[in-house]
């Protein structure tokens, strides 16, 4: 089997799906690799890494989708990649399928099957392929680093002949994956970390870390599934924004990472906090792509308002591309190496992972929550 790895597309993505260390121990495991030209070099992985690793270097995209097997992707393809595509090929990819549905569409009319790193099951032997965890891991850290680079200040105590420097004060909201690597880097510099979250199971997390949990009376409203919010009342985020109006308020900083799989982010940093934050107080917003827990941030910028810088860039993780690339590559081949052999993919349908993460398959959309109810 040929396994194409092509260079993103998409604006602003600096990841590659498969790294040339992983390439090699696929071509040891009898697979075959080939490479787009130029396709790791914003991973700073380059030509001659993947061809000493073994791979064939393709010098355009439309002759390497045209002989991918199978084709392994960071990002969703577009109209004109999966036009590129063999008609029985195999994707590996970041899909989000419930957003995309034109290009699952073009994918199950094209005789594709696809399959997504987003939709697999998150059950522990699935937790080497689970990129959403990975990817998420290194934005927490990077938030950090973005708030810490912007910030006129440091973020430890220190004492100086000149007088003391008082430790910044982190307001970290979501201790998801991310918001809890947040935690530990923003402990690390120095700061003194104060944390919300809306599941109770997160404050033993969040201690263990070094920081401290705000506490939050919940209520009924509030549902969850599987270590996700599944639902949360206006209400209960109105009173929430009244209890934390004093915390936000009060920080240098405010890291925000909370969501609602499938729904707009919860509003957790109003206009009104924001207008008296601290004049130079940083934001990072997280959920920006989701609608932002913070109205003010803006897709992809870093704005000033009201004195406060607020970043929100969508894609942290293509920003610290080595170590995001290396990690989704070992990801894809976990997955890969779940999925097929050397010899061909084992389609077993019934089987979780499969079952969880198969969009498309013969010329249909297949996966539960996307397939059409078929008519009696
Ligand atoms: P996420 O990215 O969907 O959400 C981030 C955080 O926002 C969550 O902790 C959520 O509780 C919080 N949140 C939602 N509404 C909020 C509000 N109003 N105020 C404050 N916080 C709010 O979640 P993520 O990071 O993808 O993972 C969440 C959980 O999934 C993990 O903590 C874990 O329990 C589970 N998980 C399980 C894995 C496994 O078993 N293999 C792997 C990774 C995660």
């Amino acid at each position: 089997m040929k396994i194409a790895i092509p260079k993103e597309t998409k604006e602003k993505e600096n990841r590659v799906a498969l790294t040339p260390d992983v390439v090699k121990s696929l071509i040891a495991a009898g697979f075959e690799c080939i490479v787009e030209k130029g396709a790791g070099l914003n991973s700073y992985f380059s030509d001659d890494m993947y061809i000493n690793s073994g791979a064939t270097l393709i010098p355009d995209a439309k002759t390497l989708y045209g002989q991918g097997d199978v084709v392994v992707k960071v990002n969703v393809p577009n109209a004109s990649e999966i036009a590129m595509m063999k008609a029985d090929a195999i994707l590996l990819s970041f899909m989000w399928a419930a957003t995309n549905p034109e290009l699952v569409a073009a994918l199950a009319e094209k005789g594709i099957s696809s399959f997504s790193v987003d939709a697999i099951p998150r059950i522990s032997r699935a937790q080497k392929m689970d990129a959403l965890s990975s990817q998420s891991n290194l934005a927490g850290y990077k938030t950090v680093i973005m708030a810490a680079d912007t910030i006129g200040k440091i973020f430890p105590l220190m004492m100086t002949a000149a007088g003391t420097i008082k430790p910044v004060k982190v307001v970290i909201m979501g201790a998801g994956v991310a918001g809890l690597q947040a935690v530990a880097t923003a402990k690390r510099l120095g700061a003194i970390v104060e944390v919300s979250d809306i599941r109770p199971e997160t404050k033993e997390q969040v201690e263990s870390l070094g920081g401290k949990f705000i506490e939050l009376k919940g209520d009924d409203s509030i549902k969850t599934e599987g270590g996700y919010v599944k639902a949360v009342s206006e209400e209960f985020l109105k009173k929430q924004q009244e209890l934390l109006f004093k915390h936000i308020t009060d920080a240098d900083i405010v890291i925000t990472t909370a969501l609602i799989p499938g729904k707009k982010a919860p509003v957790l940093v109003t206009e009104d906090m924001v207008k008296n934050m601290k004049f130079g107080s940083v934001i990072v917003d997280m959920a920006v792509e989701q609608g932002g827990n913070c109205p003010l941030s803006e897709l992809n910028k870093t704005v000033v308002k009201h004195g406060v810088t607020i970043i929100g860039e969508a894609n942290l993780p293509s920003l610290l591309p080595m170590n995001a690339s290396e990690l989704y590559a070992k990801n894809i081949q976990a997955f890969l190496l779940h999925l097929a052999t050397k010899d061909g993919f084992k389609w077993e349908m019934n089987e979780e992972i499969t079952k969880g993460s198969l969009i498309t398959h013969k010329g249909q959309i297949v996966h539960p929550s996307l397939a059409k109810p078929v008519m009696a």
